[in-house]
């Protein structure tokens, strides 16, 4: 062995080495080509599923949420913010009302007076917290829940008498009538109905309010562009459920 051979043979490391069919295995290939139209229409079926279940999800959970706060009202209610004190008018002790509607509210007292109708104002301005102690105590001390109570009274944040813009109205002659259901019968009810819009008032909560109690001593302003946003969503709300 010469030196060129020795080292050959010192250094023969063997080799890893890949032996590969020549054939592939045609059996496999034929089973795949079979069953893939199979395969296609599960992955197809499933892709279906899928997609329908996320859209249905997706369905059911707008429909949670609406069916709960369509439009953030409670008790059939809606939320009002509370006006600032910068937009309140004092128009007589204890009656305090929207800058906006103070000028048109002692108009129209004043030309229902010359018809031969005395209006009092019973109840106009009234601060959240105001409200809170009117439902909350009232609700405890004639045991009603809140439901029976918001039937009345507007939970606190949700009365429109918190926006300055409604207005508590009875009628001088008849006082036994305040706040009740009898003051449609009063000769200032029936004024009213024929001449409030002149004004620019409309009653809020009628006789086809399937949440609230009937209050035709419940008058509210829509004489000024601020007025009108406040109740947009009322007016809305009315027009869908033809509460009006
Ligand atoms: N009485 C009406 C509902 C109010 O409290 O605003
Ligand atoms: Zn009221």
């Amino acid at each position: 062995m010469d030196r060129k051979e020795e080292l050959n043979t010192a250094f023969d490391i063997p080799v890893a080495e890949r032996k590969y069919s020549e054939k592939p295995n045609l059996k496999i290939i034929k089973k795949i080509l079979t069953i893939s139209p199979f395969l296609l229409l599960l992955i197809s079926i499933l892709g279906l599923k899928l997609t329908r279940n996320l859209k249905l999800s997706s369905i059911r959970n707008i429909n949670i949420e609406n069916a709960y706060t369509p439009d953030h009202s409670i008790l059939g209610h809606l939320p009002y913010n509370e006006v600032s004190k910068g937009k309140l008018v004092v128009i007589e002790p204890n009656i305090e009302v929207h800058v906006d509607m103070s000028e048109s509210l002692l108009k129209m007292r004043e030309h229902a007076k010359k018809d031969g109708i005395s209006l009092v104002f019973l109840s106009g301005f009234r601060s959240i917290n105001l409200q809170e102690k009117i439902f909350y105590s009232l609700k405890s001390i004639r045991n009603q829940n809140a439901a029976e109570r918001a039937r009345v009274s507007a939970p606190p944040g949700y009365s429109e008498h918190s926006t300055g813009f409604a207005i508590d109205i009875g009628d001088f002659n008849k006082r036994e009538t305040d706040f009740e259901v009898e003051f449609e019968n009063t000769d200032a009810f029936k004024w009213l109905k024929k001449n409030a819009a002149k004004y620019h008032f409309k009653l809020s909560f009628n006789k086809n309010n399937k949440n609230v109690d009937y209050e035709p001593w419940h008058w509210r302003y829509e004489g000024s562009i601020e007025a009108l946003q406040v109740f947009e969503a009322s007016n809305r709300k009315l027009k869908n459920t033809k509460d009006q």
